[in-house]
């Protein structure tokens, strides 16, 4: 786009179509109530970033579940998200399968549930999660939740069969390489191939991140990303997208719609981000601070 430093976008009119309408009597309520369970001792962060990333994608309500020790320090740092402690592994500082009881009674209420970034891993969480998906709320599965996924694959398996609700998982090519049971290298050479099948097999959306980053859903749809940079290849960038992705859904979007828009705007917050910070000083939170103008330039 000439004079705003940032990279000539094709398929912005495909991308305008697919921006939830904001009707002038809407409430919060009608704009999506996202539950995000994220972030573990040490990993506040992550929370943090999903959190702001849909709240700067037009939730109406965000709510944090976080281990109950990091509660307090969540509750701080967030103004307009909520939190809810959950009940915890004491020694490493995770979500306990205590927690089930608080994350249902939540999810009852919420339209969709972003799950994993900064979570780290127990033997709880993939019970967890197992327990989660069978419900009807919809999930984006990132990061450790992906990993726990990983550990038994049975889980998705379930959910195709079960199909009571959407599932949006978001691996980078390591974390892809870990669900399929090959090598990083055997994932990036075949991103397309990689992303589709895996898409088809357990009836989710995958976006396969990196550079050009992959969107297939299990109906052979494919969407490959034209909007990011290197500069994005810090910390926390991809939390940041769960939340937008999350966001999207609950203003609902179907997973693979959220899922090809989220990524432009995600990455389109990295470019604007890149024009004022440059590759090497940009930050995960200068995504969030982007995805304003991101929206501007597709609205
Ligand atoms: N070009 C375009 N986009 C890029 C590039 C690039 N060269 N490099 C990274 N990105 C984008 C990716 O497409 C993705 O959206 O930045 C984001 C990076 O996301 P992640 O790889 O998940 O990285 P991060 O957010 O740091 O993850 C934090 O979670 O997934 C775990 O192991 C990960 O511990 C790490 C934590
Ligand atoms: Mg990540």
């Amino acid at each position: 786009i000439p004079g705003m430093g940032i990279p000539f976008y094709t398929g912005l009119e495909y991308y305008k179509s697919l921006i939830p309408v904001r009707n002038e009597d809407s409430n919060k309520g009608d704009c999506g109530k996202l539950f995000i369970i994220a972030g573990s001792r040490g990993m506040t962060g992550a929370a943090y970033l999903s959190c702001m990333g849909a709240l700067r994608s037009g939730s109406g309500l965000v709510t944090l579940g976080v281990p109950e020790s990091q509660q307090q320090i969540m509750a701080v740092k967030l103004t307009e998200a909520m939190t809810v402690p959950l009940p915890e592994v004491e020694e490493s500082g995770t979500i306990s399968l205590d927690a089930l009881g608080e994350i249902k009674r939540r999810l009852n209420k919420s339209d969709v549930c972003v799950f994993g970034p900064g979570l780290s891993d127990n033997d709880d969480i993939p019970k967890l999660i197992d327990s989660l998906l069978s419900g009807s709320t919809d999930f984006v599965i990132d990061a450790d939740g992906l990993n726990c996924i990983s550990r038994d694959m049975d889980i998705l398996r379930k959910h195709k069969n079960r199909k009571s609700c959407q599932v949006v998982i978001t691996p980078h090519p390591g974390e892809m390489a870990r669900l399929c049971g090959l090598s990083i290298e055997a994932v990036q050479n075949d991103r397309v191939g990689t992303a589709r099948d895996f898409a088809e097999e357990f009836g989710v959306t995958v976006v396969l991140k990196g550079k050009d980053t992959v969107i297939a859903n299990s109906d052979g749809g494919v969407h490959i990303n034209n909007s990011g940079n290197a500069g994005m290849a810090t910390g926390g960038t991809g939390d940041v997208l769960s939340g937008v992705i999350g966001s999207l859904m609950g203003q609902g979007l179907n997973g693979y719609d959220a899922a090809v828009l989220g990524v432009f705007l995600h990455g389109a917050a990295g470019d604007l981000a890149r024009r004022d910070k440059g590759e090497h000083g940009l930050i995960a939170t200068d995504l969030v601070e982007m995805l304003p103008e991101a929206f501007r330039l597709v609205n």
